[in-house]
This record gives structure tokens, sequence and C-alpha cells, in this order.
């Protein structure tokens, strides 16, 4: 059973966890329509070489697909952890990534014009800190848009996994805050400095061959400090049961529910014109305040 646990240890436990898998978020998730949902509103909402950062942006998947979808402005990955950050670099995304808690960002204020962030802002301890310094470091009129998960959608696969993981579960503190799981929080989250609070439901398609819903599932938090033994009986229990989720195009039934919230900063009106400032997040990545944990991701800016 999930304990409850300070900041602190909740991040430690979340770059120990990360430093052993690093990608395990993209390799469970990119096939699930989360992160193209989220493309989808940047592309939406961004002005032209909008100045995007990531928040939790783990090995950066997010912010290569949104380079890749046409967002042609400076983006920047933040995230606690090294070993994700490496990652990140290493799949060339033309972003800079910088080591940061989001409840702390080593940047300027008005710099960015849309964060985004997936899967990231519900794990987040001390929440009215991390939204403080979202409505600090966007410009009015800025956007943030985030997906937060999430549990199972139906009685398949996710559901039974986690059912035969539960006896397994053990050391793994209590992450994050309800408020980013209810509508009521988010609107508490996102009421003073706010407009425009959109919470939509969004079911991912996680379903696959057997083994594909294994791999994606094994990599959950609850199963940190499961022995190699358990992990081993827990798989041969679920490629057992996976008949049972099976649908009628053959794969294994694996959905999750998660929530698309999208604010907007407010404080713009349309006479305000361009929203840029004199502190503006330039070209590479002149909007930090400092340059302490700078990862050498390259720019395409
Ligand atoms: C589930 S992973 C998602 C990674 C990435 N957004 C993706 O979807 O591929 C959550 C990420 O959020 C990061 N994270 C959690 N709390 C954070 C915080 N307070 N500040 C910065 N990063 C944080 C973790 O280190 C981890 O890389």
């Amino acid at each position: 059973m999930a304990s409850s646990a300070s900041a602190a240890e909740q991040e430690s436990f979340l770059v120990d966890f990360h430093a052993r898998q690093p990608g395990v978020t993209s390799r469970a998730f990119a096939r699930g329509g989360s992160y193209a949902a989220i493309v989808r509103a940047a592309l939406r909402l961004a002005p032209t070489r909008a100045r995007i950062a990531d928040l939790g942006c783990g090995d950066g998947y997010l912010l290569a697909e949104l380079r890749g979808a046409g967002c042609d402005g400076p983006l920047l990955g933040l995230d606690l952890s090294a070993a994700e950050l490496r990652a990140a670099v290493a799949r060339q995304a033309g972003a800079a990534f910088v080591r940061a808690r989001a409840q702390s960002l080593p940047l300027r204020a008005r710099s960015l014009d849309l964060v985004v962030s997936h899967l990231a802002f519900t794990l987040m301890a001390e929440l009215d800190a991390v939204v403080a310094e979202l409505g600090r470091v966007l410009v009015p009129g800025g956007h943030f848009v985030t997906v937060v998960g999430g549990g199972p959608s139906g009685g398949d696969a996710f559901a039974g996994f986690l059912e035969l993981a539960r006896p397994c579960v053990r050391g793994v503190p209590r992450l994050g805050e309800l408020r980013a799981r209810s509508d009521r929080g988010l609107a508490e989250l996102f009421a003073a400095g706010w407009t425009a609070l959109t919470v939509e439901d969004l079911v991912v398609d996680l379903s696959g061959t057997p083994e594909e819903v294994w791999q994606t599932m094994a990599g959950v938090y609850e199963l940190a400090h499961a022995s190699a033994r358990e992990l081993a009986a827990i798989r041969g229990a679920f490629v057992e049961r996976a008949g049972q989720w099976r649908r009628d195009d053959g794969s294994v039934g694996c959905t999750m529910a998660t929530r698309l919230v999208h604010a907007m900063r407010a404080g713009y009106s349309p006479s305000q014109g361009a929203q840029s400032t004199d502190e503006a997040f330039t070209p590479g990545i002149g909007g930090l305040r400092s340059r302490g944990d700078t990862y050498a991701g390259r720019h395409r800016s």
C-alpha cells in the first residue's frame, strides 16, 4: 500500500525509479494517443515561433513530436531526473533540457507561451507552488496543457494487471496530490490568475499483443520494488488470463482513463497585441535564469 511521504521522499523515489528505467513512459504510451492529444492542442493554441516548455519531460518524446508537427520556436524540457534528460538529449529532439523542479523553475517571468506536461502533473507534490510557477513563467494569454492520469477505464487488462500486482506493491510513496485528479481540485488550483479551464476525458488505448501490453504495464511505479521472482509470477498469471481481455480484433484490451486539462493565463487583452516581453525566452535558452544543470540539447530555432 502507498504511504504518505514528503515532497523530498516522493522526488527521491521518482529520481531513483527513472534512473533505472529512463524512457519507460514513452515506451509504454507512444501508441496510446495521449501525446498526440497534447500536440493537437498545442498546434491549435500556440502562436508561430511559440516558446514551449515541457514540465516533467522525461526522455523528450513529446518535445520531439511537437517539433515534428511543426512547432518552430524554442523548445525546453525540464525534469528532476538526470537519466531521463540524458535520454532526451540523445533523442535529438531539437530542444534544450534542464534539470529542475517544477516547483521552482529556473526561468524568467513571462518567458513562455505554452507549457505542456504529459502524465507528470499528477505526480507532483506542492501543486500550489507548481501552479504559481506556471503563472509566473507564462505570458498573459499563455496556455498550460496537460494530460493527467489516470486509472483503469474498464474491466480489461489494465484493471486485471493492477489486481495481480497488488500483493507485490511495497515501498512506493503516495505520489502527487489528489487535487490534480478531480474537477473540483483542478478548479481550485487554476482559480486565481487563470481563465478558460477545460477538462476533457481521454481514454488512452494501450491494447496490443499480450507481450506489448505486459511491457506497458510492467513499467508501473507500483512494481518498483517487486523482485524478479514476483515479476515472473505476475507475468505468468497475466499471460494466462490475457485471453479473457481479448477484443474482436484479436488484441488484448488495455485502456486507461486520463484527462486532458487546459488553462489559460489570465490578463491578456487582444489590444495588447504581441505578447513578447523584454525578458523573452530567446532562441537557445535565453530565458533561463541560471545555466546550472543544463543539458546540451540542440535547438532548431
Ligand atoms: C511518468 S513520467 C512522464 C515523462 C514524460 N512526460 C513522458 O510522458 O514521456 C513523469 C516525469 O515527471 C518527472 N517529475 C515528477 N515530478 C517532477 C517535478 N516536481 N519536477 C520536475 N519533474 C518532475 C519525473 O522525473 C518523470 O520523468
